[in-house]
């Protein structure tokens, strides 16, 4: 096991020192966890196959699942690709810093491991002051999953981080609770019209806005698994978001979510099973059940991303057989919170009428 040391740092003035120590260990190998204005990443040199190597193994994550990578300058972008499309160069100037991650072809620099085989790269430039200071001390590209492990929600604290990764990595930089909640959205560029692979910060409505065109990938809305043959991102495949407990998601309008919920929520109790709900400020005082905790007003989803992996793995901390979550309307990032609720889920999904 090794010691994972807990930097706490200001993330609007991250202490020089203590990013020179992060960065230090970044270029010799090492594995850093940092806060970025999605979530924690998990940061290892995207240049050194060896780190990448330790990377996935610290997450448990599957070797066909490529991280992305992190830059601090627009600029570091071309270096690291075979060819920026005139779309990158408006979407980096629209966007970046921010929750947008663009996929390219990819330059051979790239060690293999880093991309899992395949022959793009996902890039991107986050906006978190600690996230570009330790780019840019490190002076390397810095590949970053999430820093949690492989199926789990994705970390929003530190304490999430520490949780899963506490004696697995070599530092947690502790800049306190991320803004915007949920991953990145990754926006394949090798394709025309460029194609939404994974919703997340960045809107469609934002992107179509600037773009005009663009595709939303089957995946970003799917409401079972998709067969193998579809899939264009590897995390597509994987298991995600999974607490213990067994989810259950119901969709639909406000009343009649409400009351299956309610009527779920009993016949679960009556089976003598401990009942987590996950409701909306609007919704909370309807529901009876041994957990229930409120994501946010349904009038300001930037509040229930923000909320939705904290308080998944709260509600599944107070060891509940079922946690069953209130569905919000798919537009904004609405699309991006269902999408994770439904991956959450397995699939478990029940239309409320
Ligand atoms: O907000 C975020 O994106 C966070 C923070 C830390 O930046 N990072 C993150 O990374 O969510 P990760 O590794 O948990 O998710 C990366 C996603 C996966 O779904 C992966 O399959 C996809 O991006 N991806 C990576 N490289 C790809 C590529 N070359 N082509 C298509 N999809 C790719
Ligand atoms: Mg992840």
């Amino acid at each position: 096991m090794k010691k994972t040391i807990l930097l706490k740092v200001d993330p609007e003035n991250p202490d020089p020192i203590k990013i020179q120590v992060a960065a230090q260990i970044i270029k010799e190998g090492g594995l850093v966890a940092f806060p970025t204005e999605t979530v924690y990443g998990l940061g290892a040199n995207a240049l050194n196959p060896n780190a990448i190597l330790a990377l996935f193994e610290a997450k448990k994550r599957p070797l066909d699942n490529p991280p992305i990578v992190h830059v601090a300058d627009p600029s570091e972008v071309y270096r690291l690709v075979l060819g920026v499309p005139e779309k990158a160069e408006l979407l980096m100037n629209t966007f970046w810093p921010g929750p947008l991650t663009l996929v390219f072809k990819r330059s051979p620099i790239i060690p293999t491991v880093t991309v899992a085989g395949l022959d793009t790269v996902a890039i991107r430039m986050p906006k978190h002051k600690v996230a570009l200071a330790l780019i840019r001390q490190s002076g390397l590209p810095i590949a970053a999953p999430s820093a949690n492990l492989a199926g789990k929600p994705s970390p929003t604290t530190a304490k999430h981080v520490f949780e899963d990764l506490n004696g697995r990595i070599d530092v947690i930089l502790d800049g306190g609770a991320t803004n915007i909640g949920v991953e990145s959205t990754v926006l394949d560029l090798t394709v025309d019209p460029p194609m939404i692979l994974r919703p997340g910060g960045t809107t469609f409505e934002a992107l179509k806005k600037v773009l005009g065109d663009v595709k939303l990938h089957p995946f970003v809305q799917a409401e079972e698994e998709l067969p193998l043959e579809k899939i264009r991102s590897p995390g597509m495949k994987h298991r995600h978001y999974a607490p213990k407990a067994e989810v259950i998601l119901v969709e639909g309008e406000v009343a009649p979510v409400t009351c299956k919920i309610r009527e779920l929520s009993d016949a679960y109790a009556l089976k003598g099973e401990k009942v987590g709900i996950l409701a909306t400020d609007e919704t909370q005082g309807a529901y009876y059940a041994d957990v229930v905790k409120s994501l946010g007003s349904r009038f300001n989803l930037a509040i229930v991303a923000q909320n939705l992996f904290r308080l998944l793995r709260e509600v599944d901390s107070e060891n509940v057989d079922v946690i069953i979550a209130e569905g919000v309307p798919t537009e904004g990032i609405g699309l991006a919170i269902m999408n994770r609720l439904r991956k959450a889920s397995g699939y478990h999904i029940i239309k409320a009428e």
